[in-house]
């Protein structure tokens, strides 16, 4: 029996949402980010899944955990560590990457530690705003590029600015793929979007500057200037009449 990609992705894009949650729901003061990694790896196996980004590579070092976790400064691409320990104030996003049954879903919130500075929820709202807003563009006929023109707007608006180094991107039976998503504008509308895509929107807002830096240990990406940023990110599929998104949260 096979099952058409939609459901497949439909399977997978539960799963991660499900893994998601139930790891934001860990999020308190005095919890280590390799607690949240522990249960990562239990929840994403008791579904039938596979941590796709374990062992994950781009040329450079594996990726050595289970999850992203990026905590205040952190752009994306935390590494858990038993020596990161939330505390009140921080915020923290959580970035699963489900394999199930061959294909792939990923998405990711940030949460608040605690009591949240009002500038820091500002940001998390923002972002969270910004991934809706994106969302909400993709239907057949619209330019890919609708996503990132709307975003950008909506971020300044906010007083916040858009990670530009790193985007969304395609997703399926591989984790990145093509397209590239940018976050921001570029001029470019193509491709145009067409039932049967599959793609990520996940953008990385700062209340400072939008420039990064890599870490020493190959993943971690910081903020240039030391400023708070926050990301959102959705699977989503385009549908005939719009837009599915994969990945909400089950109920
Ligand atoms: N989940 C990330 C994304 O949204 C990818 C992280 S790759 C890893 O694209 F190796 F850092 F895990
Ligand atoms: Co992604
Ligand atoms: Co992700």
């Amino acid at each position: 029996m096979t099952h058409s990609p939609l459901k497949m992705m439909r399977r997978a894009g539960r799963a991660a949402a499900a893994t998601r949650d139930a790891a934001c729901a860990l999020v308190k003061p005095g919890v280590t980010t390799q607690a949240i990694d522990d249960l990562v790896r239990a929840d994403t196996h008791s579904r039938g899944g596979r941590c796709a980004q374990h062992g994950y590579r781009v040329g450079g070092v594996p990726f050595p955990a289970n999850v992203c976790t990026s905590v205040n400064t952190v752009v994306c691409h935390g590494v858990p560590s038993s020596d990161v320990v939330l505390e009140d104030g921080d915020i923290v996003n959580i970035d699963v990457t489900t394999e199930l049954g061959g294909w792939h879903g990923d998405t990711s919130r940030t949460v608040c530690v605690g009591t949240p500075s009002p500038e820091a929820l500002h940001l998390v709202e923002a972002t969270r705003r910004a991934l809706t807003l994106g969302i909400a563009q993709v239907r057949p006929g619209v330019p890919l590029s609708r996503i990132g023109e709307v975003i950008e707007v909506f971020a300044r608006s906010q007083g916040c600015t858009v990670v530009r180094a790193f985007g969304g991107h395609g997703i399926g039976r591989r984790m990145h793929q093509a397209p590239h998503v940018h976050h921001h504008a570029t001029g470019r509308p193509w491709p145009v979007l067409q039932p049967g895509m599959f793609f990520t929107i996940e953008p990385m807002l700062c209340l400072g500057r939008s420039e990064v830096q890599v870490l020493d240990d190959g993943w971690t990406v910081v903020t240039a200037d030391g400023s708070l940023s926050a990301q959102f990110e959705h699977t989503v599929a385009v549908t005939r009449d719009g837009v599915e998104v994969m990945t909400l949260p089950v109920f």
